[in-house]
């Protein structure tokens, strides 16, 4: 703590810092650090899968002497390393959000995201009445928030014996911009010549992928005319569920996921 004001000083590292989600994460964060009297070190990647930037900004936070850290890991490996540093250095790490290999953590503060993708195929096969065919637009490889979601989403699918996937290889990647270019990819060979679409439904693992199948679904003259469930909220998805042109957003407490990281350390 600075000696002057005997305040502790928290870093919280987000996976990235554009989407809504990772505001919400930072308003939080700034919300127990106010509250209880710390201050917050905001910090992250810009991209959610730049692994290198994370890992400097963890090890940065190390050498700064910060007094807890708060991480989302955008892999479920590579910060394995920084955390075990901030473990030799007493600093205690609380993962929030994303699950990390380790055993070095304090505590772990996250949505159930199994169980939230499989609320997500439940819903979607319920809107299909249990037949047809559907697609699944992954985030990013390693993430292992997303990647429990498209677990349990195609868990639930699995239920249904009329439900065929059609497609669940394609990654979104970190942003909307990657994940628009892989939905035009995904839905390209699904298109008639009459521009209808030969699938029933689409499940999107978060914000960005969902953003980004919107977009594109959208630009075809397709949205509202294939169901459609994603993940989490923001001002563009909570109007296109308005809409209609989106079914259903499975969301989560990025508010209170920051806040409990931060009390936890403090
Ligand atoms: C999204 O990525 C996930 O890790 C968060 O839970 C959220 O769904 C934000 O970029």
């Amino acid at each position: 703590s600075h000696p002057a004001t005997h305040r502790l000083t928290v870093a919280v590292v987000p996976m990235g810092t554009t989407d809504e989600y990772w505001r919400t994460v930072h308003a939080g964060a700034v919300r127990a650090g106010r509250d209880l009297g710390v201050d917050i070190l905001w910090q992250g990647p810009i991209r959610r899968d730049d692994r290198s930037a994370q890992i400097d900004v963890v090890e940065n936070m190390i050498v700064r002497g910060v007094q807890g850290i708060v991480l989302a890991p955008v892999d479920n490996m590579a910060l394995r390393g920084p955390v075990e540093d901030a473990y030799r250095n007493r600093i205690p790490v609380v993962v929030i959000d994303s699950d990390l290999h380790s055993d070095r953590l304090v505590s772990f503060i996250a949505t159930d995201n199994y169980h939230g993708g499989y609320m997500a195929g439940e819903h979607l096969s319920q809107l299909l009445g249990g037949k047809g065919d559907v697609a699944l637009l992954r985030g990013v490889e390693g993430n292992a928030s997303t990647d429990h979601r498209e677990r349990g989403f195609l868990a639930a699918i699995k239920k249904n014996p009329g439900i065929r996937v059609v497609s669940e290889n394609q990654h979104g990647g970190s942003t909307s911009e990657t994940a628009y270019k892989a939905s035009e990819n995904l839905l390209a060979p699904f298109k008639t010549a009459d521009g209808k679409l030969k699938i029933q439904g689409i499940f999107c693992p978060n914000e960005s992928t969902a953003f980004g199948m919107l977009r594109a679904l959208q630009d075809a003259d397709l949205a509202g005319k294939v169901h459609f469930v994603g993940f989490d909220s923001s001002e563009k998805l909570n109007r296109a569920l308005a809409d209609g042109q989106i079914d259903a957003l499975v969301v989560q407490n990025p508010m209170s996921i920051a806040y409990l990281g931060v009390k936890t350390l403090v």
